[in-house]
């Protein structure tokens, strides 16, 4: 099995990572042995993604564009095991968070991650983040062009950038290159979007000033089509309009979606064109040669013929309702006939969203060397997924992810749902969130149930930073705090797939925790009376308006 399908570091990688853990292994070394204060250590620890949270330092570790070969997830199931407490949660952000390292343990968990090509720098601290990707790249049969050679390019340029190490604020990029957007392009600081134009190029709708957090905002858009040689120099251009302009005297409103929402997007545009007209034509346009080698490193694997409908299949659809299920929600269409994009659905009812212990981890490392070309992605849901299996070997790998645990036919679905830390690790938190998503999960654990409601989408934040894209959910489920009392705020109408993004609206006062699941049954309830044929929950709420789920949910409790 190759290792990759996907970038590999050279040695200027390498060396770069090595140096910064052997720098970082001294610095914990003089901090264990008293010579650096916390506050000394505090901004060194946050650039290798070392936070300091209610029980325990929390690692945050970056993958790439959502990539994993199978060997660098045994790697993290390696790491899981040795220097955690045996699992970990994936983000939705691409990231894997690792709760519990003891700070002596951190250099050599950082050591054993480039064992593999991996880090943790820039996954914290106002720098450009993680670069996020379309976790179906490569494989999606809606794609234009794999967004991941962009990414890349993109983490080339930004790792240790010095003018933009120390920015208003942190910032984060996410590029879709498929007309479906699975990447929230709208909701991030940049989003950007590949799309063929009418002359048939290829180029960059470049989306600026989303977010989420306390202040939601949806992205406008800069540029309709920037050519994607020219894409270093625009971001450039953008960054630095950024870095002057920011509010720096204000942390929450020193993202760049309050500068845009401020001088409005006509004058950012003009800046950002004035900055970009100045630098378009110097070192960061991109050479063709460049762009070639990147993307050669991304060069699909080649996938033998495989027979696009399988009797086995046919089979078990027919026979097996927990298969048919999966197969309708858990599987989406490939490019190549004759294959299938698997998720495994991280989201058994009753448990925390987005965990795996390092057992389900080596696990899926072995399913994907069996059936996936080694590969595995993660998605902004906290899924797991395997972007190559060939139909025929779909019932084998229903199997193996029944065996562990990650089988449960409800991507998309009620059951799925985003939650982010809240008050069971986060020092921010206002209320919990994983207990709230597990009995909600485990209310709606019957999947015939789950597939009868349809798409829809909850989301849950412990508190207003909105790490659990609450704002975005179709149901979204806010952790507030009323002297001392952890309450609900319920937000409906929010979206953030397929280009339709929508911030929610708030439905009325907040409610206590052992009401919640009451409310969302009364939600639920309220959108099977009132559908009609082929509406999502969402449609419904946007046509019949918000009064008839207020009234139930109110009335109920
Ligand atoms: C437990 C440690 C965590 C801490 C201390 C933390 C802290 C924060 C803070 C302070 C913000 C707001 C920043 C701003 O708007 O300027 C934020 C936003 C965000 N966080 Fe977290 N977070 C944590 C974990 C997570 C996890 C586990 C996820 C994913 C499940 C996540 C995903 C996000 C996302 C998507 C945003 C979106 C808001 C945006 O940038 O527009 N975070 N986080
Ligand atoms: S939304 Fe709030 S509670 Fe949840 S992880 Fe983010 S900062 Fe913590």
């Amino acid at each position: 099995m190759p290792d990759t399908h996907f970038y590999r570091y050279d040695d200027y990688d390498r060396t770069l990572v090595r140096e910064r853990i052997a720098q970082f292994r001294d610095q914990v070394r003089r901090r264990l042995a008293g010579e650096l204060t916390e506050e000394q250590f505090k901004p060194l620890r946050l650039t290798n993604g070392l936070y300091l949270q209610l029980h325990a330092y929390m690692l945050r570790i970056a993958i790439p564009y959502g990539t994993l070969s199978s060997r660098q997830l045994r790697k993290l199931a390696d790491i899981a095991r040795r220097y955690d407490r045996g699992y970990g949660h994936f983000t939705t952000r691409q990231n894997l968070q690792l709760n519990w390292i003891r700070l002596e343990d951190a250099p050599d968990a950082l050591a054993a991650l480039a064992e593999v090509d991996m880090h943790a720098m820039q996954t914290s601290g106002n720098c450009i983040r993680n670069v996020t990707a379309d976790h179906f790249a490569g494989a999606a049969a809606d794609e234009i062009e794999d967004p991941r050679i962009w990414c890349e390019i993109v983490r080339q340029w930004s790792t240790l950038h010095p003018e933009f190490s120390f920015l208003p604020r942190k910032f984060k990029i996410a590029i879709t290159g498929s007309p479906n957007d699975r990447a929230a392009v709208r909701v991030h600081d940049i989003g950007l979007r590949l799309w063929r134009n009418p002359e048939g190029r290829v180029g960059f709708e470049v989306i600026v000033g989303g977010g989420l957090g306390r202040t939601p905002m949806i992205g406008k858009t800069l540029r309709e089509f920037l050519p994607r040689e020219e894409l270093l120099a625009y971001l450039e251009a953008t960054l630095r309009v950024y870095n002057r302009y920011g509010r720096r005297d204000n942390l929450y409103k020193a993202r760049i979606k309050i500068l845009v929402h401020e001088i409005g997007a006509e004058k950012m545009r003009a800046e950002v064109e004035a900055e970009y007209a100045a630098v378009r034509d110097g070192a960061l346009r991109l050479p063709a040669a460049t762009i070639e080698a990147i993307a050669a490193q991304f060069a699909p694997p080649a996938l033998p013929h495989r027979p696009a409908i399988a009797a086995e299949v046919e089979r078990l659809r027919l026979e097996d309702r927990a298969f048919a299920l999966w197969l309708r929600s858990n599987t989406a269409p490939h490019r190549l006939a004759g294959y299938r994009i698997v998720t495994a659905s991280l989201k058994p009812a009753g448990a925390p969203p987005g965990d795996a212990s390092a057992a389900q981890m080596d696990g899926v490392a072995d399913i994907a060397d069996a059936f996936s070309q080694g590969e595995v992605r993660v998605s902004h849901e906290q899924n797991l997924v395997f972007p190559h299996v060939a139909v025929d070997d779909l019932p084998e790998v229903h199997r193996a992810l029944g065996r562990l645990g990650f089988a449960e036919a409800n991507v998309g679905k009620i059951g799925d749902i985003i939650a982010c830390p809240g008050l069971d690790y986060c020092a921010l938190a206002n209320a919990r969130s994983i207990p709230v998503a597990q009995r909600i999960s485990g209310h709606f654990a019957e999947l015939a149930r789950q597939h009868d409601i349809g798409d829809l989408k909850i989301k849950i934040s412990g508190c207003i930073n909105a790490c659990g894209h609450h704002h975005v959910g179709h149901i979204g489920i806010l952790g507030v705090d009323k002297n001392g009392v952890e309450l609900y705020q319920i937000s409906l109408g929010g979206d953030v797939d397929f280009g339709r993004t929508a911030i929610g609206t708030i439905l009325g006062p907040a409610i206590e925790a052992d009401r919640v699941v009451g409310a969302v049954d009364s939600l639920v309830a309220t959108y099977l009376e009132r559908r009609t044929d082929g509406e999502r929950f969402v449609d419904t709420y946007r046509r019949v308006g918000a009064q008839p789920f207020k009234e139930r949910v109110y009335a109920a409790v």
